[in-house]
């Protein structure tokens, strides 16, 4: 027992959790023993009773462990829901002016210029994105994250995610492919959010397709579900890299060496937004080299 107690001084909440567990049993285990032989003797009493203190004791901290616990959380979802408004107002003055200047409707910029407000104005929307998306998981993290359902075109939606990427695919002379199943059409979900999901999965394919590859959009429908793929001929992913994926802030390229930009954050909120629609979402890749499919499934109807 003083084993037990002595862990969990140094353990942290989890630990607690199962010290108490075995505090649990071990209290069973002696009341079984006390009825038994009818707490036959002053000191078996005595233990049975320490014992019980002991564990309101544990029990009592356990609660206070979990209470500062969920205190922790919401004062770090307050904190980032707080510092991402302060962030993106003075963001928003950034873009809306090097937008206005960019336009050139206060006067003429020679090339140089432009090209330097066109910086301003890119890194600036690349920043106001990466507060949108920590913004987001703060609030699916607190619990916050509502769907908002509504019955939409399944099929518009691919396409006009098609018509968004189209551009840049063909900077990049990657040759795009639209193929969705007949019986693809309403479904009742987050539009928005779905229009996320499959944003970053085909910004991810354009990304790791080397120039003059192929990516493409499959959908169908599988009984009550809706299945879609993003899929592209670029750098692939070994299988033991698969599963670490969709973790927050996960990159496969080292930092120091890393060809592509981005933060790490797409796949984790995509996963996110999925399983809020109690969907699935996975990557199928053969190897690196052999090109990538990304996955995801959402209910025809969402949730009632
Ligand atoms: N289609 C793909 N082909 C090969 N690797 C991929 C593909 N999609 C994602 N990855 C790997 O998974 C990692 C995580 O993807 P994720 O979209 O979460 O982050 P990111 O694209 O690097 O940054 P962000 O999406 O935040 O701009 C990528 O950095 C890359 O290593
Ligand atoms: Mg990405």
């Amino acid at each position: 027992m003083g084993k037990i107690i002595g862990g969990f001084m140094q353990g942290g909440k989890e630990e607690l959790e199962r010290n108490l567990n075995a505090l649990k049993r071990s209290l069973k285990e002696k009341e079984f023993s006390a009825q038994s032989i009818a707490l036959r003797s002053a000191k078996e009493k005595e233990l049975y009773i320490a014992t019980l203190i002991r564990m309101r004791k544990l029990e009592a901290m356990a609660v206070k462990a979990r209470e500062e616990s969920i205190a922790a959380n919401k004062a770090k979802s307050d904190f980032l829901s707080n510092m991402s408004h302060e962030l993106r107002t003075p963001l928003n003055a950034v873009i809306g002016f090097s937008e206005v200047l960019y336009d050139q409707k206060f006067g003429s910029l020679n090339e140089t210029q432009r090209d330097y407000l066109n910086d301003i104005l890119e890194s600036g929307k690349h920043l106001l994105s990466l507060i949108n998306d920590i913004l987001d998981l703060a609030k699916i993290e607190s619990g916050k994250m509502e769907l908002a359902l509504s019955n939409f075109s399944l099929r518009e939606l691919l396409e006009h995610s098609f018509i968004l990427i189209k551009e840049k695919a063909l900077k990049h002379n990657i040759e795009f492919s639209l193929d969705i199943a007949e019986e693809v059409g309403y479904i009742r979900a987050d539009e928005r959010k779905v229009r996320q999901i499959v944003f970053n999965l085909l910004s991810n394919a354009v990304k790791f397709t080397p120039d003059g590859g192929k990516i493409g959009i499959h959908a169908k429908i599988n009984g009550f579900e809706a299945e879609i793929t993003v899929w592209d001929t670029g750098i692939g992913i070994s299988k033991e890299d698969q599963h670490k994926l969709f973790g927050e802030f996960v990159q496969l390229e080292e930092r120091l060496t890393r060809r592509y930009n981005g933060t790490g954050l797409g796949l984790s909120l995509a996963k996110k937004f999925v399983e809020l629609h109690r969907g699935r979402i996975w990557v199928e890749s053969e190897s690196k080299g052999k090109g990538s499919s990304f996955k995801f499934t959402l209910p025809v109807r969402g949730e009632e």
